[in-house]
């Protein structure tokens, strides 16, 4: 079965062509870095217009590089919600639009069940020409992975362990009880005056910055829950004390008083403080549920240093995603929906509306 599948719930614009939910024939990201770059964050209206401009290339492109016509095409899937609604808007309407002209089933997505079913990528179609796909150094995990699974999902918007027995019965263990951790990593970023999007540039400045240099507080919440407004704000807090500044000092202000071994210090502690958490409640949760495979998805994952400390702490040989697949990105939603079209009917196209806010 072949899916062609439409993400569009934030800032990346992206169209790929999976099959089977394993195989991926050709993916095509469209970030707006640079729009928001400016910004410091992502503006949705300025999301949905730049979406507005570029789907209908971005399709056409993703159809070429898979070397497939739209007759082809088995089904359309897409993102449905969470997410930015005009964003969301954009992506549904296209997808709607291109299931109602072909006649073909279309299949809504949950955006965070994607991130999960990012792992189940295990092949690139050797036809394919998609430039992404031929990135040097680009593997694939090479097995899928086996229930009971144990899933760590961190992205901008969420973070939260996830459990299932099988495909049919994701249930949420444990969630953030305010921010996100990739949020966190963001605001930590702005304050360190360090780039947008922030979880990447906090990653690279702390690669020269000592861990140990400030002592950041650890999230006290019950069992497999989270929290990081704290950690986020004893930041703050901390480098207005490093900079000998009021509590209203203005907060874009404060990177101009701090050195670069300053800057780097803080953004090691934050990363080691963040990481080690997750890292302890995922452990937490894989001594209770005794999983057979643990998997990380979302933005977050795409972390070095996460994934690093993962292995680590857990006595599993874990496969990660390529750091393409963990960031927002079509093909798994594609991958999603082939596994979801094994259990469930498709939806109308005439009933298809984005869903910006969707608990799990
Ligand atoms: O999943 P995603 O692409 O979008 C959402 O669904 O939210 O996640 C984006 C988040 C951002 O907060 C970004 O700062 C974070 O993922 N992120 C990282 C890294 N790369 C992206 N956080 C930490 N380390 C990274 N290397
Ligand atoms: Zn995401």
């Amino acid at each position: 079965m072949k899916i062609l599948a439409i993400e569009t719930s934030c800032d990346e614009t992206s169209v790929a062509v999976v099959e089977n939910g394993t195989t991926l024939l050709s993916l095509v990201v469209n970030s707006q870095v640079e729009l928001h770059n400016a910004f410091g964050g992502v503006v949705p209206e300025i999301a949905a217009r730049s979406h507005i401009e570029v789907i209908l290339p971005v399709v056409q492109q993703a159809l070429t590089e898979s070397q497939l016509t739209l007759e082809q095409i088995d089904a359309i899937a897409v993102t449905q919600g969470p997410g930015l609604l005009g964003s969301l808007l954009i992506g549904t309407l296209t997808a709607r639009t291109l299931a109602w002209t072909l006649h073909k089933p279309l299949y809504p997505s949950h955006h965070i069940l994607g991130h999960i079913y990012a792992n189940w990528i295990t092949e690139f179609a050797p036809e394919t020409n998609s430039k992404l796909l031929q990135a040097p150094g680009l593997t694939l995990p090479s097995s899928q992975p086996q229930f009971p699974i144990l899933a760590l999902i961190v992205s901008g918007g969420h973070t939260q362990l996830m459990y299932a027995t099988s495909h049919t019965d994701w249930k949420v263990i444990g969630r953030t009880h305010d921010d996100a951790v990739g949020e966190a990593f963001d605001k930590v970023a702005k304050v360190l005056g360090l780039p947008y999007p922030g979880g990447i540039s906090v990653e690279k400045a702390a690669r020269a910055g000592d861990p140990s240099r400030y002592k950041l507080p650890t999230p006290k919440v019950d069992q497999f829950g989270f929290s990081f407004s704290g950690l986020k704000t004893a930041v703050l807090r901390a480098v207005q004390a490093e900079c000998g500044v009021e509590y209203d000092f203005p907060s874009f202000k404060l990177a101009e008083r701090l050195s670069a071994t300053q800057i780097a210090d803080f953004a090691a502690s934050f990363e080691h403080t963040a990481i080690s958490y997750l890292v302890a409640k995922t452990k937490l949760a894989f001594e209770e549920f005794h999983p057979e495979t643990v998997i990380i998805g979302g933005g977050v994952a795409a972390s070095s240093p996460l994934r690093h400390a993962l292995v680590e702490a857990l006595p599993l040989n874990i496969q990660y995603a390529p750091r393409m697949l963990c960031t927002d990105n079509a093909a798994m939603i594609g991958a999603h929906a082939y596994f979801q079209a094994q259990v469930e009917r498709p939806t109308a196209p005439e009933v298809l509306d984005p869903r910006p806010s969707w608990p799990l």
